[in-house]
């Protein structure tokens, strides 16, 4: 995929609580880069959940946030293990039986497999990752846990194949932040929606937009921080899409749990919120 404008990144030390926002070096790295730290970091989020992470993960950040135990018990355990979300968009959603629902960078699986159960044997469910560890996970779980009606599809969420016009919803957890192109990546979620169709989402955005010199932490971008976007800027690109924000949530619940993330938090009043939008076009 061509690289559109290239972002700067600040170059860390891997190990994680080694990292700060200032005094590194500077450099510029275009999209593939950043896809590879992505897709690395999330390798290990599908493989090892119980290591060391920015962010929290697992079924007691999944109650907090709002899950509940009802739906949670209704998934396999091992998708619940990799949940890396930051917030509860399904009461807001409102799924009904038969929807047709995506779910972008589904991850091991989760909300994939609790929007399965609301949408009913009428329905179905789609999930999109990019990163093939995350897939295989999702779809083994699937095959033995008796999900036989979803898919999970290998894409890139800013332009994966999906036929226009189909979806009832869009739901997402912890991955627009994530894409240095949110602009076209709204512009497809309400491209495939139905006219009235609703995209329901989790996100990280910031109260101060991040200042150009230290735009991300390649590390911390990967972490659901760096690649954050100011709010106000975030919702103008939604409106610009052709959807109309009906309800915005800030949640309160969500923390990162590293020093350098918190710090990052502090500074740049990162956090998490929870929204509707409804497609107006
Ligand atoms: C923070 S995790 C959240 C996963 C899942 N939604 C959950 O709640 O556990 C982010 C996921 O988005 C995927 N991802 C990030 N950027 C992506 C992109 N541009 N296209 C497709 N998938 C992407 C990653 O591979 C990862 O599985």
């Amino acid at each position: 995929m061509p690289l559109q404008r290239p972002y700067i990144v600040f170059i860390t030390d891997a190990t994680m609580e080694n990292q700060t926002v200032s005094g590194q070096e500077i450099k510029q790295l275009d999209r593939s880069d950043l896809e590879t730290r992505v897709k690395k970091m999330y390798t290990r989020v599908a493989e090892a959940p119980s290591g060391k992470f920015h962010f929290e993960m697992g079924r007691k950040l999944a109650l907090r946030l709002g899950y509940t135990t009802a739906e949670l018990d209704a998934v396999p355990v091992e998708s619940i293990d990799s949940f890396a979300g930051v917030g509860y968009h399904f009461a807001m959603a409102n799924i009904k039986p038969g929807e047709k629902v995506l779910d972008l960078g589904s991850g091991a699986g989760m909300d994939v497999f609790i929007a399965t159960n609301k949408v009913g044997q009428r329905g179905r469910v789609w999930g999109v990752d990019m990163t093939k560890a995350q897939l295989q996970k999702s779809s083994n779980l699937a095959l033995h846990h008796g999900f036989h009606d979803v898919s999970f599809i290998e894409g890139q969420i800013e332009d994966f194949d999906f036929i226009p016009g189909s979806l009832d919803l869009v739901i997402s957890n912890g991955v627009i932040n994530l894409s240095s192109e949110k602009a076209q990546v709204f512009k497809h979620i309400s491209r495939m929606l139905k006219p009235g169709g609703r995209m329901a989402i989790s996100d990280i955005v910031t109260g101060v937009q991040l200042p150009h010199s230290i735009t991300c932490n390649s590390s911390l971008w990967a972490a659901c921080i760096g690649g954050a976007m100011q709010k106000d800027m975030y919702s103008d690109l939604i409106s610009d899409a052709g959807m109309e924000i009906t309800v915005w949530t800030k949640n309160e619940q969500y923390g990162f749990i590293s020093n350098s993330a918190k710090g990052a938090t502090e500074e740049y009043k990162v956090h998490s919120i929870s929204m509707l939008a409804v497609k107006t076009i």
